[in-house]
Protein backbone atom coordinates (compact mmCIF):
# COMPACT_ATOMS: atom_id res chain seq x y z
CA UNK A 1 0.00 0.00 0.00
CA UNK A 2 1.00 3.22 -0.81
CA UNK A 3 2.30 5.37 2.34
CA UNK A 4 3.30 9.09 2.27
CA UNK A 5 6.00 10.82 4.35
CA UNK A 6 7.24 14.65 4.60
CA UNK A 7 10.63 15.59 3.61
CA UNK A 8 12.10 19.34 3.76
CA UNK A 9 14.69 20.46 1.63
CA UNK A 10 16.52 22.51 4.59
CA UNK A 11 18.27 25.73 4.28
CA UNK A 12 21.75 24.68 3.80
CA UNK A 13 20.55 22.70 0.96
CA UNK A 14 18.93 25.54 -0.40
CA UNK A 15 21.53 27.96 -0.12
CA UNK A 16 24.06 25.56 -1.47
CA UNK A 17 22.25 25.45 -4.84
CA UNK A 18 21.48 21.14 -3.80
CA UNK A 19 17.53 21.38 -4.13
CA UNK A 20 17.93 20.19 -8.00
CA UNK A 21 20.25 17.48 -7.05
CA UNK A 22 18.33 16.32 -4.15
CA UNK A 23 15.17 16.33 -5.26
CA UNK A 24 16.53 14.24 -8.58
CA UNK A 25 18.09 11.70 -6.29
CA UNK A 26 14.74 11.34 -4.66
CA UNK A 27 12.56 11.11 -7.78
CA UNK A 28 14.91 8.86 -9.41
CA UNK A 29 13.92 6.75 -6.34
CA UNK A 30 10.73 6.35 -7.39
CA UNK A 31 9.12 8.88 -4.92
CA UNK A 32 6.25 10.99 -6.11
CA UNK A 33 5.68 14.39 -5.52
CA UNK A 34 2.02 15.36 -3.65
CA UNK A 35 2.60 18.74 -2.59
CA UNK A 36 5.87 21.38 -2.13
CA UNK A 37 6.64 24.66 -1.66
CA UNK A 38 9.46 27.34 -1.25
CA UNK A 39 8.92 28.85 2.46
CA UNK A 40 10.73 30.40 5.11
CA UNK A 41 10.23 29.45 8.55
CA UNK A 42 10.26 31.94 11.39
CA UNK A 43 11.85 31.14 14.50
CA UNK A 44 8.45 30.28 16.12
CA UNK A 45 7.28 28.07 13.42
CA UNK A 46 10.65 26.53 13.48
CA UNK A 47 10.43 26.08 17.11
CA UNK A 48 7.03 24.51 16.85
CA UNK A 49 8.18 22.24 14.11
CA UNK A 50 10.75 20.82 16.17
CA UNK A 51 8.95 20.95 19.28
CA UNK A 52 9.57 17.56 20.06
CA UNK A 53 13.57 18.29 20.74
CA UNK A 54 12.55 21.09 22.56
CA UNK A 55 14.55 19.85 25.93
CA UNK A 56 17.37 18.54 23.56
CA UNK A 57 20.60 20.82 24.16
CA UNK A 58 20.72 21.15 20.11
CA UNK A 59 17.35 22.41 20.04
CA UNK A 60 18.11 26.07 19.94
CA UNK A 61 20.89 25.76 17.13
CA UNK A 62 18.65 23.25 15.13
CA UNK A 63 15.54 26.60 15.35
CA UNK A 64 17.99 29.21 14.71
CA UNK A 65 19.01 26.93 11.48
CA UNK A 66 15.70 25.97 10.43
CA UNK A 67 14.54 29.67 10.40
CA UNK A 68 17.88 31.26 8.77
CA UNK A 69 16.79 30.55 5.12
CA UNK A 70 14.79 29.44 2.61
CA UNK A 71 13.34 25.68 2.94
CA UNK A 72 11.27 23.38 0.57
CA UNK A 73 9.26 21.16 2.34
CA UNK A 74 7.00 18.37 0.49
CA UNK A 75 4.90 15.35 1.02
CA UNK A 76 6.18 12.02 -1.14
CA UNK A 77 4.06 9.43 -2.13
CA UNK A 78 5.61 5.45 -2.49
CA UNK A 79 5.06 2.32 -1.16
CA UNK A 80 7.01 1.87 2.30
CA UNK A 81 8.19 6.07 2.06
CA UNK A 82 8.45 6.42 4.82
CA UNK A 83 11.18 4.04 5.68
CA UNK A 84 12.36 4.15 2.74
CA UNK A 85 12.93 7.53 2.11
CA UNK A 86 15.19 7.39 5.39
CA UNK A 87 17.45 4.93 3.81
CA UNK A 88 17.63 6.86 1.27
CA UNK A 89 19.03 10.11 3.22
CA UNK A 90 21.14 8.27 5.68
CA UNK A 91 22.05 8.80 9.41
CA UNK A 92 20.89 12.15 10.90
CA UNK A 93 25.29 12.53 11.41
CA UNK A 94 26.87 12.49 7.38
CA UNK A 95 30.01 11.35 8.98
CA UNK A 96 27.90 8.15 10.11
CA UNK A 97 25.60 8.18 7.16
CA UNK A 98 25.93 5.01 4.87
CA UNK A 99 28.03 6.10 1.33
CA UNK A 100 25.24 6.35 -1.29
CA UNK A 101 23.32 8.04 1.01
CA UNK A 102 22.02 11.79 0.39
CA UNK A 103 23.42 13.26 4.16
CA UNK A 104 26.85 10.86 2.59
CA UNK A 105 27.22 12.99 -0.30
CA UNK A 106 25.53 16.74 0.42
CA UNK A 107 25.53 16.90 4.17
CA UNK A 108 28.25 18.64 6.21
CA UNK A 109 27.14 17.90 10.29
CA UNK A 110 24.58 16.27 12.74
CA UNK A 111 22.61 20.00 12.13
CA UNK A 112 23.55 21.14 8.75
CA UNK A 113 21.62 17.27 7.39
CA UNK A 114 20.57 18.98 4.10
CA UNK A 115 17.85 17.17 4.28
CA UNK A 116 14.39 15.94 6.94
CA UNK A 117 12.40 12.71 6.86
CA UNK A 118 9.60 11.72 8.99
CA UNK A 119 10.41 9.20 11.63
CA UNK A 120 7.01 7.08 11.36
CA UNK A 121 3.68 7.61 9.32
CA UNK A 122 1.71 9.13 12.15
CA UNK A 123 4.80 11.84 12.53
CA UNK A 124 4.38 11.86 8.75
CA UNK A 125 0.69 12.67 8.77
CA UNK A 126 1.41 15.56 11.19
CA UNK A 127 4.12 17.09 9.61
CA UNK A 128 2.34 17.03 6.21
CA UNK A 129 -0.35 18.57 7.58
CA UNK A 130 2.17 21.19 9.25
CA UNK A 131 3.03 22.46 5.65
CA UNK A 132 0.22 21.76 3.75
CA UNK A 133 -3.91 22.12 3.94
CA UNK A 134 -6.11 19.17 3.73
CA UNK A 135 -7.67 20.54 0.25
CA UNK A 136 -3.82 20.79 -0.94
CA UNK A 137 -3.18 17.05 -0.19
CA UNK A 138 -6.14 16.09 -1.35
CA UNK A 139 -6.35 17.77 -4.56
CA UNK A 140 -2.61 16.76 -5.86
CA UNK A 141 -3.50 12.78 -5.12
CA UNK A 142 -2.96 11.91 -8.90
P1 LIG B 1 16.08 15.91 11.44
O1 LIG B 1 16.00 14.58 10.79
O2 LIG B 1 15.41 17.06 10.80
O3 LIG B 1 15.53 15.78 12.94
C1 LIG B 1 15.96 16.60 14.00
C2 LIG B 1 17.12 17.44 13.62
O4 LIG B 1 17.88 17.92 14.71
C3 LIG B 1 18.13 16.61 12.84
O5 LIG B 1 17.62 16.30 11.59
C4 LIG B 1 19.35 17.52 12.87
O6 LIG B 1 19.25 18.61 11.95
C5 LIG B 1 19.23 18.05 14.30
N1 LIG B 1 20.05 17.28 15.25
C6 LIG B 1 19.82 16.04 15.70
N2 LIG B 1 20.76 15.67 16.61
C7 LIG B 1 21.60 16.72 16.70
C8 LIG B 1 22.79 16.96 17.47
N3 LIG B 1 23.27 16.05 18.31
N4 LIG B 1 23.39 18.15 17.34
C9 LIG B 1 22.88 19.09 16.49
N5 LIG B 1 21.76 18.92 15.74
C10 LIG B 1 21.14 17.74 15.85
Amino acid sequence: MKERTLAILKPDCIKAGFAGKVLDRILQAGFELVAMKLTKMDVKTAGAFYAVHKERHFYGELVEFMSSGRCVPMVLEKENAVEDFRKLIGATDPAEAAEGTIRKEFASSKQNNIVHGSDSPENAKLEAAFFFSEAELIQNKN
